[in-house]
């Protein structure tokens, strides 16, 4: 289009816009979010834009600069050993970019050569092997898209509210889709022996992350992927290969792998013994507590995205399941005295995030909101109180218990806990 002919259209496109603007204006919310209705020409619109290839590898907009992996840094003693946290509250749909999603780590990021690399499965099989990262290009691939939750995300919660905003307290959180060989398919090359009940997938890192992995998940649907949303992984999140363990505890998600032995009995790691288990009242630890329960969060507004208007708005957040699919996500705008049912705004996936909407009229009366999952199994996420009944007060990992933000009559929201 010539500059003339876009000026054209930007004038035709200016009276509709106006008109939409009188007719938003009745809801409150495009007229103060935009200052003013005037439609001038920018500097933009008066010369020609970048070129092509301005960016060879894009990158968003000079002004999405505040969205951003945000760390606390006196969480951790080291950054190396540390985590950063998904701003899940300036995102939306169910995906999540790959520069933005959080990163744990236990010794750093290892950068690796793909060349260098190589997987070996040893232990109880007929053949071990190892491959490069061309050998497993050459098997059949696999697709799918799955969540991926630290074991410790709202961990600090435990004991009560503590940290403003739903990217600390629930953004140990990702979902990307992976593409790998199914992990089925490389124990079937190796060969498995009859008494192989269990696996030990070790990372390439300094940490050596390592994991006990029962045989029966191994042969369902772990992936050992090199791929996320289509582009090669990153280097924070294990590139070039990694584990995908659908559904279960992040920590078992191996980054930089690099063995799997198979064994006929669990290891007890550090991971699975120190960590990762959580302490009952009784002085005894719960172990082996894989799956990540039902959960879910509102993500605007949130101490982070306060409301801005009074009228129409959306709440907006994510659920999710590592049982399955999300079946159905309540929310109460009153702190638990009314539910209403949310809108799940698909596609509603195995195992995966689900982003939810509740359109609602705010008329600046202050507001307890709560969001509630309830998965394809039946198994409804619980209060913190109803948490703590059961586990008691000195766990930190696998906190799935119903979040609380309270929104003043300013429209600013702040961490609380009510049930
Ligand atoms: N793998 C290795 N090799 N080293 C690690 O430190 N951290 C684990 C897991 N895999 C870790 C690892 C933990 S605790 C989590 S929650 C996830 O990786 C985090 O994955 P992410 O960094 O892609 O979000
Ligand atoms: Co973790």
């Amino acid at each position: 289009m010539s500059s003339l002919g876009r000026r054209g259209f930007l004038k035709g496109g200016a009276a509709a816009l106006g008109g939409g603007l009188l007719a938003s204006t009745s809801t409150g919310s495009v007229a103060s979010a935009a200052g003013s209705s005037e439609i001038k020409v920018e500097d933009w619109n008066q010369s020609l834009g970048d070129p092509v290839v301005y960016n060879a590898y894009g990158v968003p907009s000079e002004f999405e600069a505040h969205v951003q992996r945000r760390n606390v840094e006196w969480l951790t003693v080291t950054q190396e050993s540390s985590v950063s946290f998904t701003p899940l509250h300036e995102l939306d749909g169910f995906t999540t970019p790959n520069g933005l999603c959080f990163e744990r780590h236990h010794g750093g990021v290892a950068q690796i050569d793909p060349g260098a690399h190589r997987l070996m499965i040893n232990g109880l099989v007929e053949k071990p092997l190892i491959f490069t990262m061309e050998d497993l290009m050459r098997f059949p691939r696999t697709n799918r898209f799955a969540f991926l939750e630290c074991a410790a995300n709202s961990g600090m919660e435990w004991r009560g509210a503590q940290l403003n905003g739903c990217q600390f307290t629930h953004g140990m959180i990702h979902c990307v889709q992976y593409t790998g060989v199914s992990l089925r398919t490389l124990l079937n090359e190796a060969g498995l022996k009859t008494n192989a009940k269990w696996l030990m997938p070790e990372g390439a890192d300094s940490a050596g992350m390592n994991r006990s992995i029962p045989m029966e998940k191994a042969l369902d649907d772990c992936i050992v992927a090199f791929k996320m949303n289509g582009e090669a992984l990153r280097p924070e999140q294990g590139y070039p290969l990694r584990l995908v363990v659908p559904g279960w505890e992040g920590n078992m998600w191996v980054k930089w792998l690099r063995r799997i032995e198979v064994g006929d009995q669990p290891w007890h790691t550090r991971e699975e013994s120190s960590k990762y288990t959580d302490l009952m009242e009784d002085g005894s630890a719960r172990r082996f507590t894989w799956i990540m329960d039902a959960k879910s969060v509102i993500t605007n507004p949130s101490p982070q995205a306060p409301l801005k208007t009074k009228g129409h708005n959306i709440l907006s957040g994510l659920a999710w399941s590592g049982r399955g699919k999300v079946k159905r996500v309540d929310v109460t705008l009153d702190g638990g005295k009314n539910w209403q049912q949310a809108e799940l705004a698909g596609p509603v996936l195995d195992k995966c995030l689900t982003r939810f909407y509740l359109p609602f009229n705010w008329n600046g009366n202050p507001m307890l909101v709560q969001s509630r999952c309830i998965d394809e199994t039946g198994y409804v996420q619980p209060t913190k109180d109803e948490l703590r009944k059961v586990r008691g007060l000195n766990s930190i990992y696998h906190n799935n218990g119903i979040q609380t933000w309270h929104v003043r009559e300013n429209g600013e929201a702040e961490n609380v806990e009510i049930s």
